[in-house]
């Protein structure tokens, strides 16, 4: 029987420290899905279409590696594609009470799905989307904490907002 994992998340945008947990549950399991949330309660930096395309490049060359998006109820979703096993990262004791809580309420929703806790190396322990948006927003160098796609687009993005708020001021 092939296991397959689906690692959930908002990737906005994905670091070293999600490919650190992706890299080790591709390890443990068949096939590992990176499902990217489409709607998120947060506002994003990058769209889905974007989340997905710089996941897929991060990933590019993984053989059970892959990326997919879904909407509504997670849980819903493993189970349309198969998947007995949901993996998240866990960084330090103030993930622990989100990730507990939400272990258990996919737990309720659908018994036979399990979740199961990685954690990454402890160079990412401080790594957060948040941290390395910030740091890219404020022209500091993320690229030791992403991918190098990611750093470019992320580049990018600063460019363009800084070029708007350059643009708002004048009027
Ligand atoms: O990277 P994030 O933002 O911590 O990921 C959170 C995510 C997207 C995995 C979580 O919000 C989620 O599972 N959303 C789907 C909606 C859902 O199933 N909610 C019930 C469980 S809390």
């Amino acid at each position: 029987m092939t296991t397959i994992a689906v690692y959930p998340g908002s990737f906005d945008p994905i670091t070293n420290g999600h490919l650190d947990v992706i890299y080790r549950a591709a390890t443990m399991f068949d096939r590992v899905v990176v499902a990217v949330a489409h709607n998120i309660e947060k506002v994003p930096l990058f769209t889905a279409a974007e989340r997905v395309a710089l996941v897929r490049a991060a990933v590019h060359g993984h053989q059970n590696v892959t990326v997919d998006e879904f909407d509504g109820l997670l849980v819903r979703y493993a189970r349309q594609i198969g998947a007995r096993v949901l993996v998240r990262g866990l960084r330090a004791v103030s993930d622990f009470e989100y990730e507990f809580q939400m272990a258990l309420v996919n737990r309720r929703l659908d018994r036979h799905i399990e979740t199961i806790f990685l954690m990454p190396k402890e160079e990412y322990i401080f790594l957060s989307s948040r941290t390395v948006k910030e740091i890219a927003a404020l022209g500091g160098e993320a690229s030791q904490f992403v991918p190098a796609v990611v750093e470019k687009a992320l580049r990018r993005k600063s460019g363009v907002n800084s070029a708007r708020r350059r643009r708002s001021k004048r009027v």
